[in-house]
């Protein structure tokens, strides 16, 4: 069976990739710096899947260290999570972003290289389809203009894994454009676990129903959209992590570049996000309408069509699920991962 190095594999997404790889009977290593995760994700994902997973501590940017990993390992295919990604940072600290999100990707194809392995999937996202483009949004639009260093990071990205496959006839290269992943695993062991003030919708509304934020602010109400708040394509971070899975099967099979937008395709707007937690949950969320936050765009959502035709891949879960999924995890970890 193939093994799965997942850089960056210990945050929210990875570690949820992490445990539908192992389920589908890959083999799985996860290397991580801990910067916005914590070990304790390893026993948990292995408590969910029964299985056993090779995890370093090491800071993917850190080219002798990650050299020594391949070279421990056969690796037949990575998966490229490692990412800072808090919008809001970016501004402030810039620099740190390009260093850390572009230094981790350059590392990784460095070794991939000298390894001779020829197999990677980014974790990009529906911020590079910047300000321009229209919704619903297709994957051949050409990227936009992004409002913040950590979209431009995104958008680097996509340019060096092309300029990379372009020159290696043999390396084949997916691209996965997320949009808003929100929920948990149904098991409650693993879900969203963010450092300080949250700064996505999700996370927010779950601390304020566990009581460590007193309310949530609603960033605009005059929109132009059906009910004056902004809408996003919200996709359950277990269909996110399944997309994967198509994704490695297909990375195998294929040469050069291939980019597939992960979403469901329908968008839901702050209002509707906080109703529905509200319903499912039966536990009423304290909110306020606020300003806009700058650099917010009124609407953001997939056409995904192309991950059904070629991947054979679609959502399945509700934006119920993901409401009730989310309180799941945060009611039986107040905390997160930390006691
Ligand atoms: P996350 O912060 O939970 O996970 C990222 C992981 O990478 C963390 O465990 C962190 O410790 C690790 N990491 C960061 N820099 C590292 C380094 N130099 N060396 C080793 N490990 C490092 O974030 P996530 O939500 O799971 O996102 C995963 C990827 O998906 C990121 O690249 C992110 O930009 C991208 N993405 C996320 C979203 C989202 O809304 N969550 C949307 C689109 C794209
Ligand atoms: C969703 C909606 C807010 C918090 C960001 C990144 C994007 C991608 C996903 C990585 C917006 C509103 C939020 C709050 C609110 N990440 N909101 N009150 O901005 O769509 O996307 O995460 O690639 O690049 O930009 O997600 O969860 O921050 O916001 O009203 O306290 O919720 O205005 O309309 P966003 P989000």
């Amino acid at each position: 069976m193939s093994t799965i190095l997942l850089a960056g594999g210990a945050g929210y997404i990875g570690s949820h990739t992490a445990v539908e790889l192992l389920e589908s009977g890959y083999d799985v290593i996860i290397a991580d710096n801990y910067s916005n995760s914590c070990p304790e994700v390893i026993n948990r994902v292995e408590e969910i899947t029964g299985k056993s997973v090779k995890a370093y501590e090491v800071d993917i940017k850190d080219k002798e260290k990650v050299d020594a990993l391949f070279s421990e390992n056969k690796i037949d295919a990575v998966i490229h999570f490692a990412g800072l990604k808090a919008v809001g940072e970016s501004v402030a600290m810039p620099v740190a972003y390009y260093r850390n999100n572009i230094d981790t990707t350059l590392t990784l194809l460095e070794c991939m290289e000298k390894h001779g392995v020829k197999n990677i999937i980014f974790s990009s996202s529906a911020t590079v389809y910047g300000e321009e483009n229209p919704v619903p949004y297709t994957e051949e639009m050409k990227r936009g203009t992004c409002t913040n260093p950590y979209g431009w990071t995104k958008v680097m990205m996509e340019q060096i894994l092309e300029d990379a496959a372009k020159a290696d006839k043999d390396l084949s290269v997916v691209l996965l454009r997320y949009f808003n992943p929100i929920g948990a695993h149904v098991s409650g062991k693993i879900g969203e676990d963010p450092q300080g003030i949250p700064n996505n919708l999700m996370p927010y509304v779950a601390q304020v129903a566990v009581g460590r934020r007193e309310k949530l602010t609603i960033f605009g109400r005059d929109y132009d959209t059906p009910d004056g708040t902004c809408r996003r394509d919200y996709i359950h971070v277990t269909d996110l992590a399944k997309g994967h899975v198509k994704a490695i099967d297909y990375v195998f099979g294929a040469k050069g570049v291939e980019i597939f937008n992960l979403g469901t395709g329908t968008p839901y707007s702050v209002t509707e996000i906080v109703e529905t937690f509200e319903n499912v949950n039966n536990i009423k969320i304290n909110h306020v309408y606020g300003e806009r936050r700058p650099g917010d765009l009124a609407e953001s959502y997939a056409n995904a069509d192309k991950a059904l035709k070629v991947l054979g891949w679609k959502t399945e879960k509700t934006l119920a699920d993901m409401c009730r999924d989310t309180w799941n995890w945060q009611k039986n970890n107040p905390n997160g991962y930390r006691k």
